[in-house]
This record gives structure tokens, C-alpha cells and sequence, in this order.
């Protein structure tokens, strides 16, 4: 007969003889770092990136919108009213250059209005008073009060609006429609039919 120590295998024998594990070290409650916090700089660097980022797209859209509606929802409209013939003396009249790009002359017998655009490269020219002429800035072109050039590059006389009086006797110029004298081409100038000058 066995004894019970001849009964042992040595699988059991070496579960019994293996020496327990060591368990790892718990990591101690210090060493867990929170992560969670978003420092203020990276905040305010996330707002500014987001915000270029706004502004570009406004941006595109606004050249967008530009781009595809008609230029009359946008811009000004090309005619207007500048009062009456009485409000003229003879001469050339500066007060709506800035505002509608035009000087209105007035003559022993016409009113009209010359497109303040120098016929050369389309510069503003300027109105000398004390030697009756237009001189352009850019290049030197000069016009004499009614717009015709006589000196400079500018190939011809400045362009004119077209103006007529409404019910009430108010000048309206339409700057949609402009009458020219191209060197060598007829005269527009003349065509009071259609609005060339008023008879005053
Ligand atoms: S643009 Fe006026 S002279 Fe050239």
C-alpha cells in the first residue's frame, strides 16, 4: 500500500513548492496628473485663430455678393438732380466734384456738364481759376473751361452728361449717358435734342 506522499504528481507538487507572486506596487495617489485643464493662452490663441478664420469667410462672401449682384443695387445711382440754371453763374462750377465727379459750366447761351475724367488715363484734373483751365495731375494734360484739350497726352476733349430740366426746372444729369468729341469723329457736343447741354 501507497503512503499518501507516493500519491503526489509533480504538477501538484510544483503548484504546491511555487513560491507566491509579488503583487506590483500600487502607484501612489500623487503621481496621476489631471490633464483635463485648458491652460487661458491656448483659449485665447483658439479665438483668435477662430476669429481670422470668421473674418476671412465674411470676407469671400461680402466679394461674392459683390461679384454677382448688378452694379445699380450697389452703387449710386447715375442720375441725379443739382437745382436750377439760376443756381449757376457763368463759368465753370466746382461743388459737386466730389460728390458726383462733375463740374457744371455755364455759358452766354448753354449750361452743361463736364465727366470730371481726363481723357488720357482717366485721372480727376483740377480747375485752376486764375488760368481758366483744367490741368491734370497725372500727366499734364490741359482743357480749357469747356473741357476741350489743348495741351498734354489727352487724346480728345472730356466727356459730357447728359442733362435736362424735370417739371419743376431742376437740372437732372445722367451720367449713364455721356456725349464725346473723338479726334477726327463728329461732334457730340451739339446734339441738345439729346440732351447734350440746356439752352439758357
Ligand atoms: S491721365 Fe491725365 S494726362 Fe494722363
Amino acid at each position: 500500500m501507497e503512503s499518501q506522499a507516493d500519491q503526489i504528481t509533480p504538477a501538484s507538487a510544483t503548484a504546491v513548492s511555487a513560491p507566491p507572486r509579488a503583487s506590483a506596487p500600487a502607484k501612489p495617489a500623487a503621481a496621476v496628473v489631471e490633464t483635463t485643464a485648458d491652460p487661458p493662452v491656448n483659449k485665447m490663441r483658439r479665438r483668435i485663430v477662430w476669429a481670422s478664420i470668421a473674418g476671412a469667410l465674411t470676407t469671400f462672401f461680402l466679394m461674392f455678393v459683390r461679384f454677382f449682384l448688378p452694379r445699380s443695387i450697389l452703387e449710386p445711382s447715375p442720375i441725379f438732380r443739382i437745382g436750377s440754371p439760376a443756381d449757376y453763374a457763368l463759368g465753370v462750377d466746382t461743388k459737386w466734384q466730389q460728390q458726383y465727379r462733375i463740374w457744371v459750366t455755364r455759358t452766354s447761351d448753354r449750361l452743361f456738364v463736364i465727366y470730371a475724367v481726363c481723357t488720357h488715363l482717366g485721372c480727376t484734373p483740377d480747375w485752376k481759376a486764375s488760368e481758366n483751365k483744367f490741368k491734370c495731375p497725372c500727366h499734364g494734360s490741359g482743357y480749357d473751361s469747356e473741357g476741350i484739350n489743348f495741351e498734354g497726352p489727352a487724346p480728345r476733349p472730356m466727356d459730357r452728361a447728359k442733362v435736362t430740366l424735370d417739371p419743376e426746372g431742376q437740372i437732372v444729369v445722367d451720367l449713364g449717358t455721356l456725349f464725346k468729341w473723338p479726334k477726327g469723329e463728329r461732334n457730340q457736343f451739339n446734339d441738345q435734342d439729346r440732351g447734350a447741354y440746356i439752352s439758357v
